[in-house]
């Protein structure tokens, strides 16, 4: 019999994997415990912005004209309970107020609510962020609450999609890691993954805990190599060197590689600012914080570049904010996303907002949520209309279609004809020809 599938949480990550298990042939329920997010999904609708995600959803989702059929929603844990085989937990780890731990209360709570109707053998299958040694006591809270006891057994599957590919990443993963502690559970994954998503990448099996850190350790790396590059990008500044040239430089050598090397004003997001500080306080507690201290300076070489950006802004300005105009351009964390979670342009509106100057932000996709995050902001229809009149622009998400702005026309409705590029996206050659002074992070003036 084919196995059934229930995914719980329907965010970024839950949305994405059950439209993808439906996909794959398998028939999927979708929970989660927001009835308005539930109601949008059954109707074909995907809360957030993500590219190709809705089509997906739409192909499978029971009830929409033409659809397979194999998806549908729910809010109800015990109708998931007795649907499912395999249980994916998708629910959200963020960064708890205050600290640098994480909040484990989604995910505990969606364990401890499966749990008590899971009445014959499942498998229950992590897939959230979760500080190492999360699963060991998932898995006995599980079989202690489970009604079929042991036969309730746990896995632990990172995902490491990223939000503007999450359809791409779901479907064609550079790797399947799942940490397991028992046979049936490596077979079950096994018979999930053997379908085109296994195809070509491959398929890692251990421990619950190396699983736990392989996402971590991922995000970490990752952010590291960002903060190094801005680390470098300060020093190119001070010495008169271009971090671009230096990047693509080092890039060429395979050992190192091009990606994750764009200097700017930094990470953002959902994950990579609240996964290294998580990572920190978990290792803390194990005694092993020493190990971790060079991500507190991963952490602050990040924040440092906000506070750069608006530093360049204000001397850009003319040395003080009050009475000048900035257009912002960007509100989200990154392109092809609507999300704005830690969002390093917003913060660096925010800041230049408080330091007296009027801010306007325009956003293809962030409008929604930046106004709803930052409501004191203003908030223009068009990039042009953001700009007007304004003594400075700032492009601040590498939006295409910021890249693809004619400079020409721009600069017939600014004050001033000046642009600071936050994410070394724009052609400097193209602003300077249009009569613009352009200036990067981490590259000489002209
Ligand atoms: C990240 C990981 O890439 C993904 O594997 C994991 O599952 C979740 O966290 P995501 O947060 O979607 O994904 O975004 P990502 O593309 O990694 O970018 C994160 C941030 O780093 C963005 O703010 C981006 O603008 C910034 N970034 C990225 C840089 O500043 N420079 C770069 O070279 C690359």
């Amino acid at each position: 019999m084919a196995l059934k599938i229930t995914v719980i949480g329907t965010g970024y990550l839950g949305a994405t994997h059950a439209a993808a298990m439906a996909e794959l042939g398998f028939e999927v329920l979708g929970l989660d415990v927001v009835p308005e997010k539930i109601a949008m999904l059954t109707q074909g609708r995907v809360p957030m912005y993500e590219p190709g995600l809705e089509d997906l959803l739409r192909r499978h989702t029971a009830g929409i004209e033409g659809s397979s059929g194999r998806l549908r929603f729910t809010t109800s844990y015990e109708e998931a309970g007795e649907f499912g085989d395999i249980h994916f937990i998708c629910v959200n780890t963020p960064q708890k107020h205050g600290e640098y731990a994480c909040d484990m209360s989604y995910v505990n709570s969606a364990v401890e609510s499966l749990a008590p109707h899971l009445r014959r053998p499942a498998l229950v299958v992590g897939k959230s962020t979760v500080p190492v040694g999360s699963a060991d006591l998932l898995a006995a809270r599980l079989a202690e609450l489970a009604p079929v006891g042991a036969d309730a057994e746990l896995a632990w599957n990172p995902e490491f999609l990223r939000e503007g590919f999450a359809v791409q990443d779901t479907l064609h993963p550079d790797r399947i890691v799942v940490g397991v502690a028992g046979d049936r559970a490596e077979k079950l994954l096994r018979e999930v993954y053997q379908t085109p998503i296994g195809e070509g990448s491959p398929f890692v099996v251990t421990d619950f805990p190396t699983a736990e850190l392989v996402k971590v350790a991922a995000n970490s790396f990752l952010a590291t190599k960002i903060s190094f590059i801005n680390a470098m990008a300060e020093v190119c500044e001070a010495a008169g060197g271009d971090v671009v040239k230096l990047a693509e430089a080092i890039g060429y050598d395979e050992r190192i590689g091009k990606k994750f090397l764009r200097a700017g004003i930094g990470f953002g997001g959902g994950c990579l600012p609240k996964d290294i500080r998580a990572f920190m306080a978990r290792a803390g507690e194990l005694g092993a914080d020493q190990a971790l201290t060079f991500l507190r300076e991963v952490d602050s070489i990040n924040m440092r570049r906000r506070g750069h950006m608006v530093e360049l802004a204000r001397e850009a300005v003319g040395g003080a904010f009050l009475g000048k105009r900035v257009a912002v351009l960007g509100a989200t964390f990154k392109p092809d996303s609507d999300d704005v979670r830690d969002s390093p342009a917003l913060n660096v509106a925010g800041q230049i907002q408080l330091q007296g100057a009027q801010v306007t932000v325009f956003d293809p996709k962030g409008m929604e949520n930046a106004r709803a995050l930052f409501p004191t902001l203003a908030y223009a229809p068009t990039a042009a209309a953001a700009a007007e009149g304004a003594h400075a622009v700032l492009h601040l998400t590498e939006w295409r279609e910021f890249r693809e702005l004619d400079p020409v026309s721009l600069g017939t409705v600014v004050a001033e004809r000046r642009i600071l590029d936050g994410r070394n996206a724009l052609d400097p050659d193209v602003w300077r020809d249009a009569g613009w002074t352009y200036r990067a992070l981490g590259r000489p003036m002209a």
